[in-house]
């Protein structure tokens, strides 16, 4: 397993372009199942997951053509509809296949993802909202098994705006028979590309990004190629963790090739705290500002705190003036970059699902482990600005989110080792 050595007392300096959002990509290239040609991409990140979901894609007879860091997917015939344990157990989101699977050939055996080191996280939501559309659920040996005739669109109210849930149900009800409308969606910028790549294969579709998605049915033969490279978003949450390590390491960061607008209340934030920040169209960066001060954040679905920023404003927060608290309210064990980070002489106590973060002066470097992907991200950014020299083991967690971030942070200034293990 591979580990990262760090050298701290860094300061990030330059401009560094985020990667294409793996929480975009994922069930973009999933819903690439729902049509019969293939389905051109451009600027597909080089992620673990990426790799996964490409892996399972092939399992069920889908070709898969690179060529750089584009890919073609071709979906146009399918030998069969089984998603097996093997691969889904690495990655949860491979569970998206199930909808598509479902709407197009009105059959799939989806192995249950299991849980993460971040929770139990269940897909009965997504269950749910497939057996209101007329599919047949079945639980056997660890899978899910599903059949139905076409799917027959119908209102489906979420009673948790998941974010899985809500793609993989856009995606069954994009070849269902009559409107499908999801109540109470997910509005995450990544369901929103996810709306407009349907959108481009020619499914109409309404509201994608806000709390009610309308979705017009149509047959798998009306689909139609737009003939164009599909070009996914920019990864918000890469973004944010080199906005916040610009500004653990008190350095000027600029951080292109996203939509700040997606992370609007973490740049409040932020600024919140004192950070000043210079916010463009399509970057942020940061400025020398003076020490930041303690913050109090709820993560919450979007537009709120993004879970998946937490861990990396905890690092943040480490090192400000004064407490912070933080509580996490989306997964149930999202705290495991703390004890990580207390190696590092961080000042961190948990109460539940709230944590409350005592700013020190500064952190030392130390040997940590990965956990997580997020926290992975955390202890990156501690160590950068600890001093002395850090080791960050089990670094496949992050690779499977941050594309090529040894060089990237390499490139803002940072002394970073990968050591292959
Ligand atoms: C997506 O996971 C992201 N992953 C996660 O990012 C992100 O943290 C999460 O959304 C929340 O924003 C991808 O997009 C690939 P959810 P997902 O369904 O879809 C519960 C990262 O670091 N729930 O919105 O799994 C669930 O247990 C990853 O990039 C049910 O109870 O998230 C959790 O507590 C980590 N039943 C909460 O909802 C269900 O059927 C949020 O889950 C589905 C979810």
């Amino acid at each position: 397993m591979d580990k990262l050595i760090i050298q701290g007392s860094c300061k990030l300096q330059g401009t560094v372009k985020v990667s294409s959002a793996k929480n975009a990509t994922l069930p973009i290239l999933v819903a690439a199942l729902l049509c019969p040609y293939p389905v051109k991409f451009e600027s597909v990140p080089d992620l673990l997951d990426v790799t996964t979901i490409l892996k399972l894609l092939q399992s069920l007879g889908v070709k898969v053509t690179k060529d750089g860091d584009g890919v073609v997917i071709d979906a146009t015939t399918l030998e069969n509809q089984h998603a097996d344990y093997t691969l889904v157990k690495t990655m949860r989101a491979s569970v998206l296949v199930l909808g598509p699977l479902l709407a197009r050939f009105g059959i799939a055996s989806v192995s249950l993802p299991g849980g993460c080191a971040i929770g139990t996280r269940p897909v009965d939501i997504h269950l749910m909202g497939m057996e209101k559309l007329g599919g047949e659920i079945q639980i056997e040996n660890g899978y899910i098994k599903a059949k139905s005739g076409r799917l027959q669109g119908t209102t489906i109210t979420l009673p948790f705006p998941s974010v899985g849930a809500t793609e993989n149900l856009m995606m069954a009800a994009a070849l269902a028979e009559g409107v499908t409308i999801i109540e109470n969606a997910a509005m995450e910028p990544e369901i929103d590309d996810l709306g407009d790549f349907l959108a481009e294969q020619g499914i109409q579709i309404e509201g994608a990004g806000t709390s009610r998605i309308t979705i017009h049915g149509k047959k798998v033969n009306e689909l139609k190629s737009s003939n164009k490279t599909y070009h996914i978003i920019g990864d918000r949450i890469e973004a944010a963790t080199y906005i916040i390590g610009g500004l653990m390491s008190e350095g000027e960061v600029k951080v292109t090739g996203f939509n700040p607008k997606h992370l609007g209340f973490v740049l409040e934030t932020l600024t919140k705290m004192g950070a000043d920040l210079e916010i463009g169209t399509d970057y942020v960066k940061t400025k020398i500002s003076k020490r930041l001060k303690g913050v109090a954040i709820e993560t919450a679905p979007y537009p709120g705190f993004p879970t998946d920023v937490q861990a990396q404003m905890m690092a943040l927060m480490s090192i400000v003036d004064g407490n912070s608290i933080v509580s996490e309210t989306i997964f149930e064990n999202r705290f495991m970059h703390v004890p990580e980070m207390g190696r590092m002489g961080a000042k961190v106590n948990i109460k539940g699902n709230s944590a409350l973060v005592e700013g020190v002066e500064g952190l030392s470097g130390a040997p940590v482990m990965c956990t997580d992907l997020r926290a992975s991200a955390a202890l990156v950014l501690c160590a950068l600005v600890a001093k002395g020299e850090s080791e960050i083991q089990r670094v496949y967690h992050l690779d499977r989110g941050y594309e090529k971030i040894d060089e990237k942070l390499t490139g803002l200034g940072a002394k970073i080792q990968r050591v292959k293990g």
